[in-house]
């Protein structure tokens, strides 16, 4: 028997409208002032509006603190929890993607604790409890609110994670009205990473168990079916509720078997050439399937005809090869960028890169191929 342990957000509400719920939720938990987390596009755009209606009509005060900007500095997370502890909140909402889902579970357990934020970089650094948590992502995703994960941008242009249980929220609010303007660049970026995350739990190391897989396969088909037409018909509701949906899935599957190369040298890519989460992803998962596929030939078989219904099976094509192929063609079809180099990426950059995703030792132990300096400058070249 293979034995493992199993933790996801205890409560989730998925609903078209869903975020004019967060009032009464937060109530519930007897908040009478939040953090209300967001970034300042999301603000602007009104996306964030029912929330704040629903919190005023619930009687909640609130601290909009849109601060926020992609991935999250430790400077502007230190900054709002200073903030937080000023206003005397008693409980933390976000409405945005996974910056700002990261950046309000950090005011959570920061502002009603001793702790630094240094000290709880790591696997289960975090002590004692946090304030009531809910969360609303705005892209599709991260999987951000159903995850113990936040990560970081240090000083040094590194990204760390903090991962502890406490950073699993209360709530996880999925309205995907929510997701219905957001612009096609980043459907899709998100949209990749979510895949991402399906196929990293799927093919995980050391922590590969039953309910991530049955997760990891359900968040593959929803959003291999839809995210062409989540980028072609912003509109459509039925595909952008299966992309949100594929990536709460997809995200429960991973905070329990981990994700793992593809993760560990996208980060430096974020960190040093500020290149989107998602298109990071995207930028090196063919390459890194690629590598991988002698470990997980198998896997990779399972999950080609879950991911597309379309696969090219030529004579002699293995399904592992023909998905990473077909994740070649995704990518040109969602009209993504395609080589690092277009995001400014330089051969010579390639060394450093490799050297920062040596760093990433937490995602590294998950890969199901040992991943050494070579290696993933060997795929950083790849995918110049
Ligand atoms: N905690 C985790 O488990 C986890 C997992 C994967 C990635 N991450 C982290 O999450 C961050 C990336 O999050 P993301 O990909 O969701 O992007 P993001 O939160 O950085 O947002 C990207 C851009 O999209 C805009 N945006 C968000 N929702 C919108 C909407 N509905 N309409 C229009 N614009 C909208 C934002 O304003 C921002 O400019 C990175 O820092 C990454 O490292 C965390
Ligand atoms: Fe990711």
């Amino acid at each position: 028997m293979h034995f493992f342990a199993f933790q996801t957000t205890p409560s989730i509400v998925f609903s078209a409208g869903a975020s004019g719920k967060i009032g009464e939720l937060a109530s519930e938990r007897g908040c009478g002032k939040v953090a209300f987390v967001t970034d300042s596009i999301v603000l602007d755009l009104g996306i964030a509006a029912a929330a704040l209606d629903s919190l005023k009509k619930g009687g909640v005060d609130v601290w909009v603190c849109s601060r926020v900007v992609p991935d999250p500095p430790a400077q502007m997370v230190l900054d709002a929890v200073e903030e937080a502890r000023a206003e005397r909140v008693d409980g933390v909402v976000a409405v945005g993607g996974g910056s700002t889902m990261d950046t309000a579970k950090l005011i959570a357990v920061l502002a009603s604790s001793d702790q630094k934020l240094d000290d709880i970089y790591g696997i289960g650094k975090v002590k004692g409890g946090r304030l009531p948590l809910i969360l609303a992502p705005t892209t599709a995703g991260t999987g951000s609110e159903a995850t113990p994960i936040s990560v970081i941008t240090t000083g040094a242009d590194e990204k760390k994670g903090v991962v502890s249980p406490q950073l699993l929220p209360d709530v996880a609010v999925l309205d995907p009205e929510l997701t219905l303007g957001l612009p096609s660049e980043i459907t899709s970026a998100t949209g990749v990473d979510a895949m991402v995350h399906a196929i990293e739990a799927y093919t995980t190391k050391l922590k590969k168990n039953p309910i991530s897989d049955c997760l990891a396969k359900q968040a593959l088909s929803y959003l291999g079916s839809s995210i062409r037409t989540a980028c072609s018909e912003p509109g459509n509701q039925k595909a952008r509720a299966n992309m949100l949906l594929g990536s709460l899935l997809a995200g429960m599957a991973f905070a329990n078997a981990p994700t793992a190369g593809v993760h560990a040298l996208a980060l430096p890519l974020g960190a040093r050439f500020h290149v989107p989460h998602g298109l990071s992803n995207a930028l090196l998962l063919p390459h890194m399937m690629e590598y991988n596929l002698p470990a997980v030939e198998e896997q990779y078989t399972e999950l080609a005809p879950i991911a597309f219904d379309d696969l090219d099976i030529r004579d002699g094509l293995s399904p592992g090869r023909a998905m990473i192929d077909r994740f070649v063609k995704l990518r040109e079809e969602l009209g993504m960028k395609t080589k690092l180099s277009e995001v400014g990426v330089a051969l010579e950059d390639t060394e450093m890169l490799a050297e920062d995703a040596m760093k990433q030792e937490r995602l590294l132990v998950n890969n199901p191929r040992e991943i050494d300096y070579e290696s993933a400058l060997t795929v950083y070249r790849r995918a110049l």
